[in-house]
């Protein structure tokens, strides 16, 4: 189906523009009431994410309330290891938790590596209802976590400040490490394929826990991954979003992605000239700024335009939008992108 706003990807690829596209990570699924009138309908957030129809409808939602020049599909990075063989679990109010982690050759060998279409068919029916759903409004985004940041859940099983334990295991095993972020990898080509052929316009990496690594062992069991997917992958333009990757952007220019994404810590002039002009930037006005006044939104998303202009960009929070931010300053975010 022809798209009606292809701005996201035409973007993406770096061709001509009217004016620079803007959506926001995290916006499906975070701060509308909309969308936790429908979480409220079932058991929790897994339940929801695996029913096709309604994981479709709150994917569609900012669309239709923030006027957003994307969707994004409702699912979560940690749909993977679950696919591997892993299953997790979303605690209330704490986040993501894995009854049983991986730290042994045995807890390896129960693995499996996911097969996209059959392992999660509920992610790839999502999609393709959306599809329908959308009908060419804009399109639509699938994602999957970098195998470094699955790893990490995998490992720790949880979220933690330091995945000092997903950290050691690099170190004091780092074979079997390599071992396991190449299942990853294997898992999360399969995925992505699936999404494309399902519809998925253009595809994000999330390397969220980037920036816990040093430049070195960033190189060794991240880049090195997410360069076999982007390899992988030649359907749709890539996205990867490494947050804290700093050290890194020169690194990540030599991707075979379309679009880096930039979060709030990194420089615009000096990533552009780290990154070159060869790729398209993403982001990055900082979350917390969108807890000023509308003025002040303003502002600041001026700002972050002024400093992108003139140069291939999408523009975007430098990390997902957070939970307690005010619809309507999201709202004047989106705006004032729009009328720039
Ligand atoms: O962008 C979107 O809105 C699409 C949906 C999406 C979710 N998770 C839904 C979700 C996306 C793209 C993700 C990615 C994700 N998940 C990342 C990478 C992006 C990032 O923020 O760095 C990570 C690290 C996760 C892991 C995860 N999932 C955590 C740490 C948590 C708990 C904190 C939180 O975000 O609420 C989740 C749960 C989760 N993923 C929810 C949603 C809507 C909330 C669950 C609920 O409703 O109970």
């Amino acid at each position: 189906m022809q798209l009606q706003n292809d701005l996201l990807l035409r973007a993406a690829k770096g061709e001509k523009v009217e004016r620079t596209p803007v959506w926001l990570m995290r916006q499906a699924g975070r701060i509308l009431p909309q969308y936790r009138a429908v979480r409220e309908s079932v058991s929790g957030f897994i339940e929801l994410a695996q029913t096709p129809e309604l994981a479709a409808e709150v994917t569609i939602q900012p669309v239709e309330l923030l006027g957003v020049d994307a969707a994004i599909i409702f699912s979560d990075i940690l749909v993977i290891p679950e696919a591997m063989g892993l299953p997790y679990e979303m605690v209330e109010k704490r986040g993501p938790w894995f009854p049983q982690t991986v730290q042994s050759e045995a807890d390896l060998k129960k693995l499996r590596i996911a097969d996209g279409a059959n392992d999660l068919s509920y992610v790839i029916k999502a999609i393709e209802i959306t599809k329908k759903e959308l009908a060419g409004r804009v399109p639509l985004i699938g994602f999957a976590g970098a195998p470094w940041t699955i790893f990490a859940y995998m490992i720790e099983g949880s979220g933690s400040k330091t995945f000092s334990k997903a950290r050691a295991m690099l170190y004091t095993q780092p074979e079997f490490s390599h071992r396991l972020l190449q299942m990853i990898t294997n898992s999360t080509i399969n995925y992505l394929k699936a999404q494309i052929q399902a519809g998925a316009d253009l595809v994000q990496i999330f390397d969220s826990w980037a920036g816990i690594l040093g430049p070195k062992q960033y190189q060794e069991f991240s880049l090195k991954y997410i360069a076999q997917i982007c390899d992988a992958i030649n359907q749709v333009p890539k996205t990867v979003f490494a947050k804290g990757a700093f050290f890194a952007r020169e690194e990540m220019a030599k991707l075979n992605c379309e679009t880096i994404g930039l979060d709030w810590n990194m420089g615009i002039a000096e990533s552009r000239k780290l990154i070159g002009s060869t790729k398209t930037l993403q982001g990055n006005l900082d979350p917390a700024a969108l807890y000023g006044n509308p003025d002040q939104v303003r502002e600041a998303t001026q700002d972050m335009m002024q400093q992108f202009k003139g140069t291939r960009h999408i523009a975007n929070l430098g990390h997902g939008v957070y939970p307690d931010i005010d619809p309507e300053m999201v709202k004047v975010f989106i705006e004032t992108v729009k009328k720039y």
